[in-house]
């Protein structure tokens, strides 16, 4: 019995595949589904001779194997009124449905960030340079001013790979290496990965910056905060309140820490902005005349600005994000809305 149904099975499909034309199809049904002398209703009538533990088993098969040839069936009688060749209505496949969309990747939001900034700056006459995350401690350190023991080095809390390697905690060594190779005038930027083991709401263990700086004779700070103001308001909004504030670092002198005032409270005072209003986006300065000297440069020739930005900040105020750790979380539902 169970044969009997795989054959027919297998019969009434390839004959249902020869039908191409709607005049073929009563035929069809007569001979294989009719309820009278269907070659099916033959068969099934057969299951009152099969013994009675057996019936249940191939009773279900046989009501499986009409119901396949029944929905068959009705799909090529559709496809024939529809107007389909035969070799359009391959059985079982509708070959007017629309593909399946394959889910597209994009761009990390600080990805994407971090190109629009390179961007305005690009369009501010400033060239783009990347360099090491594996980093040595002459260039991260000693080479701008911060030599071993130096108490500025409590401000970045180092990976290091062994004595004198480790990941760069800061984009600021591709000012040395870009200047101990090329003369003034210099515009460059440097985006990349940096590493500090640090870990909050604001801050992550690797997050990415993008420094630039800028050498020429007769270079002031008035510069310094005409580029990076120019520079907010085209990434922010013209009215984006932004102050300059005293700091230091060892390779700068003077040193600015620029806020911006904070865009998820407005100024009013939040957890982001731990209810000051503003929010830290970057450090700055005019560079240092012993990194000049260090490089070659004649201080008294040159002079010049650099900054470092944090990318991840940028991008939280930007979007609205009120903990900079969802970013490297990786959860599409967050990632995909950019
Ligand atoms: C520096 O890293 C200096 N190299 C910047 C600099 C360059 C100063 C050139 C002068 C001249 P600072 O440690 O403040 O500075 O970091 C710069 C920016 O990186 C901060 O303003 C902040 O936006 C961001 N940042 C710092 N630490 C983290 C962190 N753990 N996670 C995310 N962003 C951070």
């Amino acid at each position: 019995m169970e044969q009997k149904l795989t054959k027919l099975k297998e019969e009434a499909l390839a004959a249902l595949a020869e039908v191409t034309d709607s005049a073929e199809l009563e035929p069809f049904r007569v001979q294989y589904l009719g309820r009278k002398s269907g070659v099916l209703t033959t068969v099934m009538r057969g299951l009152a001779n099969v013994a009675k533990e057996d019936r249940p088993r191939l009773g279900a098969l046989a009501n499986t194997v009409k119901k396949e040839i029944t929905s068959l069936f009705e799909q090529k009688k559709q496809a024939l009124a529809a107007g389909q060749t035969p070799e359009d209505s391959i059985v079982g496949l509708d070959l007017s449905l629309p593909g399946r969309r394959l889910p597209v990747g994009k761009l990390h939001p600080v990805t994407q960030v971090m190109e629009e900034i390179c961007s305005i700056f690009e369009g501010l006459g400033f060239a783009v340079a990347e360099g090491p995350d594996v980093e040595t401690d002459h260039y991260n350190f000693e080479a701008l001013n911060i030599p071993k023991h130096h108490p500025a080095r409590d401000m970045h809390d180092t990976f290091y790979i062994s004595d004198s390697i480790l990941l760069r905690t800061h984009t600021s060594p591709m000012q040395a290496r870009i200047m101990e190779n090329q003369e003034p005038p210099l515009r460059y930027i440097a985006p990349g990965k940096v590493y500090r083991c640090d870990s909050d709401i604001t801050h992550t263990p690797m997050f990415v910056q993008v420094e630039g700086f800028l050498v020429d004779r007769q270079v002031s700070f008035a510069d310094l905060k005409g580029v990076l103001t120019s520079f907010l308001h085209r990434m922010f909004s013209d009215d984006l309140a932004v102050r300059f504030r005293p700091s230091f670092f060892p390779f700068t002198e003077p040193s600015a820490e620029v806020d911006i005032a904070c865009v998820i409270c407005g100024g009013k005072g939040c957890r982001v902005c731990k209810r000051t209003g503003w929010i830290e986006i970057l450090g700055s300065g005019l560079i240092d005349p012993e990194v000049m000297k260090m490089v070659g440069y004649d201080p008294d020739e040159y002079s010049g600005f650099a900054f470092g930005l944090g990318v991840e900040r940028i991008a939280m105020l930007k979007y609205g994000i009120n903990d900079i750790r969802l970013y490297y979380e990786n959860d599409l539902r967050f990632l995909s809305q950019f």
